[in-house]
C-alpha cells in the first residue's frame, strides 16, 4: 500500500485533517492489539475507540481505518447494505467497502466479521467481488477477519453463497451465515443473536 508521509506538526492542513478522524495524536498505520471485542447486549459501541469511518472522498495512497466489527461489500444493488442496514448497529459499528476499486480500501483495527456477497460467472469463477479481493490482500485485514457471513440468490443454486465458502477456506475462518438479497425479518434476527454469541466466544478465548 501506498503511503504519503506528512510532518503534521508542520502541515496545519494535514493536522486539522488528522483531528478530523478524531484522533488526539497520530495515527499509527499498525493495528491496535485486540483484547477481543465483547458484544452488549445493548448493542452500544461503548469499547469501541472513537475514530471516523470511511470516507469516500478520501485521497489514494492514505489508508482508512475502521474500527467497524462488521464490514461489508454492497454492489450498486444495495442489498447487502440494506441488510446491514436493518441490523440497526450503532454508527462506527459497522464499515461498507468502497464501490471502486480505485478508491483506496479500508484497513481494519479490530477483529470483524465480513459480509459479502457473491458474484459469480460462469463456472462460479470470480465470484467473490475484487472489491472484496482488494481488501483481503492487506495482510493485517486477514488477520482480523474472524468470520464471514454470506448473502447470494438461492437461483445460483450450488453457488448460492459462493463467495463466503471460498473466503472461510482460503482465511481458515467460520461461514456463519448465509441470507438472500436483502435477508427477512428473521435473518436479522438470527444475525443479531449470532454476532452476540460470536463476539462473547471470541473474547472467552481471547481471555483464556
Ligand atoms: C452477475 C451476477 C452474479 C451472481 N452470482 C451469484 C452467485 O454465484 N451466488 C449467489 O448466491 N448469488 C449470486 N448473485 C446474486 C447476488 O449475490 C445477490 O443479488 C446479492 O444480494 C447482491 O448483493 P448487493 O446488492 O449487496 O451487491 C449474482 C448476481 C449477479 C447480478
Amino acid at each position: 500500500m501506498a503511503y504519503k508521509t506528512v510532518d503534521i506538526s508542520q502541515d496545519a492542513e494535514a493536522l486539522e485533517r488528522v483531528r478530523a478522524l478524531g484522533y488526539m495524536q497520530a495515527p499509527s498505520s499498525s493495528p491496535t492489539p485486540t483484547t477481543g471485542p465483547a458484544f452488549a447486549p445493548t448493542r452500544s459501541a461503548s469499547w469501541l475507540p472513537k475514530r471516523r469511518q470511511s470516507q469516500p472522498d478520501d485521497p489514494a495512497g492514505v489508508p482508512v481505518l475502521t474500527s467497524a466489527t462488521l464490514i461489508y461489500f454492497s454492489s450498486v444493488s444495495n442489498n447487502t447494505h440494506r441488510f446491514v442496514e436493518k441490523l440497526g448497529l450503532p454508527e462506527g459499528e459497522t464499515a461498507r467497502l468502497p464501490l471502486r476499486t480505485t478508491e483506496e480500501t479500508l484497513q481494519a483495527t479490530e477483529p470483524f466479521v465480513l459480509v459479502t456477497p457473491s458474484y459469480g460467472a460462469d463456472g462460479g469463477k470470480g465470484s467473490v467481488p475484487k472489491q472484496v479481493i482488494t481488501f483481503l490482500n492487506v495482510e493485517s485485514n486477514r488477520r482480523l477477519l474472524r468470520g464471514v457471513i454470506g448473502s447470494g440468490n438461492t437461483n445460483f443454486q450450488e453457488s448460492y453463497c459462493v463467495a463466503g465458502d471460498i473466503i472461510a477456506a482460503k482465511c481458515s475462518v467460520p461461514h456463519l451465515y448465509r441470507f438472500e438479497l436483502m435477508g427477512t425479518e428473521r435473518d436479522v434476527s438470527t444475525v443479531l443473536k449470532g454476532l452476540e454469541e460470536f463476539w462473547k466466544q471470541q473474547s472467552s478465548l481471547s481471555a483464556a
